[in-house]
């Protein structure tokens, strides 16, 4: 083990992940004049965020009328009241300025024909305060919104002077005796060399963990490495029991296919043809909120209205639409829909299935970023020196339901609040105090021990069980008896992991070691997803228990918040959610039935 040598760097703020979060938060760092240091496993226009379709909500009010208390409101009621209020004023406050920046930097958005910034309908975006019929406020390029966004972030991130650490594989938290975080340790990929980052403050911008699920359309890098880090810290991860199904995967391969499809005017029909949203949402009907489509089509297809041979799935029907609008709106999902269904979207309709597709949980921060514990009974206490953004940070302002399009405007406004909070609370250049080997000697035990694995399990085998686990036991429907089968068949999981086995030992590209790793952080995630879900008897958002299947404000409207230790057992405890406002310009928003 004492062969490890460290390589080390000092920073002001090291930002790791370059997603749309983390190129913004280091954006903002650089731009305040701070030495700011931006590593990544993969190179930056390659992050998850590339993905991203149908666009990003803002009140621009460019197709009809809107207003940011509007925008607030339907986040609110789309978080089924889990959403922190003051974190959700912030969101839909900043976003205009936020997607108006982005403009400025160049991004191409589409145009309506005033020349302005083109918007969608999105589910669960509406006027008049819920009141009204559904407003067009995710401005969108094409279908391509996350890859338009990234490259215009990377270009004025590297304008402004990031320094870059492409495929660098962050490893561990650097955290001293007072609990203050002082950097972070990463392996470079190419090389095999380790690295220590020392910086006044680091960034989690490191994405969700979507591969912890079988079938999710998250990329194969979304292993939530930042929240295993937190875990590992001994830190809390928060209500880690709300997993978004997208309505519409495609059948089989699980790619996305945008809501924005149903923005445009596409809809849904079970095997009877019928449009069944109308029954289960009748005023918004096939722009209802993801976890509600998503259970609708689950019930279609559990009373035997799926489509197909074995009645399994939902059509998805664009084949009305003008080929103009298919071309110019959604040209990308026309070519995925060919290349994985074999479906030509001009004639016959997308074979789809709510697929996971992100999560609201993560890391507990407030609306500046900065990381949240709870310590000496305050529930808001700030972890010096560390912060989250991103799908990584749980704000929470998606609570327990993200509205479709919010997810690319958290990650500008977050990164932003985040680049802002350094800029306002640090000095260029401030002395940091050094890094004692004793606070890394855990980075290298854990790195070492998985590296000359030598058991009898592989990480493909152990992964996949992982992941058949958590799709069978903590789906769209949960019960409490499937629930806990989740928890013992995850437990055996990482009961069988200190049998893992790594075949290759080398340190230079070694991506059976690099799967080790993400697997070992993914599976620490998954015990804290399972047991959060267990331990919450109530039906909210994305967590939909047939046997407690009513909302419960008076005994669960709270966060969770989940501790794991090494030997993957977990502890839960709460936070209160923030029922005040960030400002006076509005009231708190009274919970309510949430019907649409
Ligand atoms: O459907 C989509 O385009 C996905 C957007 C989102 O998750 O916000």
């Amino acid at each position: 083990m004492s062969d490890y040598k460290f390589i080390d760097h000092t920073y002001d703020v090291v930002v790791v992940g370059a997603g749309g979060s983390g190129l913004r938060a280091a954006l903002g760092a650089a731009q305040a004049g701070l030495k700011t240091a931006c590593i990544t496993k993969v190179f930056p226009t390659r992050s998850h965020t590339v993905a991203a379709q149908g666009g990003i909500a803002a009140s621009l009010g460019n197709m009809g009328p809107d207003s940011w208390q509007w925008h607030m409101y339907d986040t609110v009621k789309g978080s089924d009241w889990l959403g922190d209020q003051d974190a959700i004023e912030y969101l839909a406050r900043e976003a205009p300025q936020a997607v108006y920046e982005l403009e400025h930097w160049g991004m191409p958005f589409s145009r309506n024909e005033d020349g302005k910034i083109y918007q969608r309908p999105f589910g669960g975006h509406t006027t008049e305060m819920g009141q009204g019929p559904p407003v067009q406020r995710t401005c969108a390029a094409a279908d391509r919104t996350g890859h338009a966004m990234l490259h215009t972030l990377y270009g004025q991130c590297v304008k402004n002077d990031t320094e870059f650490f492409i495929e660098y594989f962050a490893l561990d938290l650097i955290m001293d005796d007072e609990g203050v975080c002082r950097g972070v340790t990463a392996w470079k990929l190419d090389d095999g060399t380790l690295h220590r980052f020392r910086a006044q403050k680091v960034i989690l911008a490191t994405g969700g963990y979507g591969r912890a699920f079988f079938s999710c359309t998250s990329a194969h890098t979304c292993t939530g490495d930042g929240n295993a880090m937190v875990l590992r810290a001994g830190l809390p991860l928060q209500d880690m029991e709300f997993i978004q199904f997208h309505p519409t995967g495609i059948y089989g391969a699980g790619c996305l296919i945008t809501e924005g499809a149903r923005g445009e005017g596409g809809y849904l029909t079970n095997s009877e043809g019928e449009r069944f949203m109308e029954r289960y949402a009748p005023s918004v009907k096939d722009l209802a909120p993801r976890d509600m489509v998503s259970r609708s089509m689950t019930i279609e297809i559990r009373e035997g209205r799926g489509v197909g041979e074995n009645k399994d799935h939902i059509f998805l029907h664009l084949e009305h639409l003008p080929a103009e609008t298919l071309a110019a709106r959604l040209p990308g999902i026309s070519e995925t829909a060919k290349v994985f269904s074999g479906v030509d979207v001009t004639r016959e309709p997308i074979p789809v299935l709510p697929t996971v597709h992100y999560n609201m949980g993560g890391i507990p921060t407030n609306y500046h970023g900065e990381v949240l514990t709870k310590k000496d009974g305050d529930p808001d206490a700030v972890v010096p020196g560390l912060m989250a953004v991103g799908e990584a940070a749980c704000v929470s302002v998606h609570g327990a339901n993200r509205l479709g399009s919010n997810s690319l405007i958290d990650l500008v406004v977050f990164g932003r609040a985040a680049g802002l909070r350094c800029g306002d609370t640090l000095e260029a250049g401030a002395s940091q105090p050094s890094i004692a080997e004793a606070q890394t000697e855990a980075h290298i035990a854990r790195f070492d021990r998985i590296r000359n694995a030598d058991g009898d399990h592989s990480i493909a085998d152990l992964r996949l069980e992982m992941q058949r686990a958590m799709q069978e036991n903590c789906a769209v429907f949960r019960t409490g008896e499937v629930l806990d089968e989740g928890v013992e068949k995850i437990d055996a999981v990482q009961k069988k992991a200190s049998g893992m086995r790594v075949d290759d030992r080398g340190m230079i590209w070694n991506t059976d070691l690099m799967e080790a790793l993400e697997f070992d952080n993914l599976i620490g995630q998954a015990a804290v997803t399972v047991n959060s879900a267990a331990n919450r008897k109530e039906s909210r958002g994305a967590h939909a228990r047939e046997d407690f299947d009513k909302r419960d404000d008076e005994n669960w409207m709270k966060h969770t918040l989940a501790w794991a230790n090494d030997a993957g057992e977990v502890t839960i405890d709460y936070r209160p959610v923030h029922n005040y406002t960030m400002s006076n310009e509005i009231e708190y928003i009274k919970p309510k039935e949430r019907v649409y």
